[in-house]
């Protein structure tokens, strides 16, 4: 596995690549993996000849007062389980080169960013769209990865490859959860023993709603009731938001027509934690 850390080393890598005729599959990360990234490399294993990971904690998409400084790191380990997994190469930028003195351009998509996580993190998806456009210009991927825990990232990603005319095939990849069904993340790590066992909670109120619908419930706010009522069994658990709403545009959903995206995000101590489900027949 080659680590390349300039952003030129990289550029200079991927353009010979291309002139080989090798597909290059890409997987963005803030890095500290776990499951849901190896699942995340599996899948860019099989599509692409050559796989290239970046691990880059994107000061940009942090608000004041959140984790950047505390978000985990640890690069030896990852550099290892990546080397496991079968990276071909790591990709490693400094702040400094990503966002040099001056540096005063951003992407901005505008209307799947308003609800959800972007209604409680502003700026949080300009620097998402920002450092994926930057990331996209620099490693020249035929083909990126991403996890559909993050699935208005997801979303916001497409939409700016779309709308953007960018030459690169976005491709979700369902979320990796442990064995009680808490969604994989690297902020779990945040949890005490107490909280990890509330965090439980989090994914037992999705199946709630998802059995509402199953059972053929339709109202948006009935499904939200619900699984707000189970959140609340938990005194550690503080609900930020519940929704429901239509997968493409991100908009609340008051009556679901066939298919919804149902999302929560809640805070457990330290940690903010996302999940969802896509209700689907
Ligand atoms: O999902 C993440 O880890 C980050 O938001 C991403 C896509 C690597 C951009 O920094």
């Amino acid at each position: 596995m080659r680590v390349v850390e300039s952003i030129k080393g990289m550029q200079d890598l991927s353009e010979s690549l291309r002139r080989q005729g090798k597909v290059i599959a890409f997987v963005p990360t803030m890095g500290y993996f776990h499951k849901g990234h190896l699942k995340l490399f599996e899948e860019g294993r099989k599509r692409g000849d050559v796989l290239v990971v970046s691990l880059f904690v994107n000061p940009i998409q942090f608000g004041k007062g959140e984790d950047f400084e505390t978000y985990p790191r640890d690069f030896e380990r990852d550099k290892g389980l990546a080397e496991e997994a079968g990276v071909d190469v790591l990709f490693t930028p400094s702040a400094e080169e990503m966002y040099p003195e001056g540096f005063q351009t951003y992407v901005t998509v505008e209307r799947v960013t308003k609800n959800l996580c972007g209604a409680f993190r502003p700026g949080h998806f300009k620097g998402v769209t920002t450092v994926v456009a930057k990331l996209f210009n620099i490693v020249k991927p035929h083909i990126a990865i991403f996890g559909e825990k993050d699935y208005q990232q997801l979303v916001t990603v497409r939409r700016m490859v779309k709308d953007l005319n960018m030459d690169v095939e976005v491709v979700g990849v369902p979320t990796v959860r442990e064995d009680d069904g808490l969604a994989m993340s690297s902020r779990n790590t945040y949890l005490s023993p107490e909280e990890r066992k509330a965090a439980t909670l989090l994914y037992r109120a999705l199946k709630e709603g998802e059995r509402l619908y199953r059972e053929g419930e339709r109202n948006g706010r009935n499904i939200v009731k619900a699984v707000e009522s189970v959140l609340r069994r938990e005194s550690l658990i503080r609900i930020e938001y519940v929704k429901v709403c239509d997968p493409e545009t991100i908009e609340d959903l008051e009556t679901i027509e066939e298919r919804a995206l149902l999302a929560l995000a809640a805070r457990i101590g330290k940690a903010r934690l996302i999940d969802n489900l896509l209700l689907s027949p």
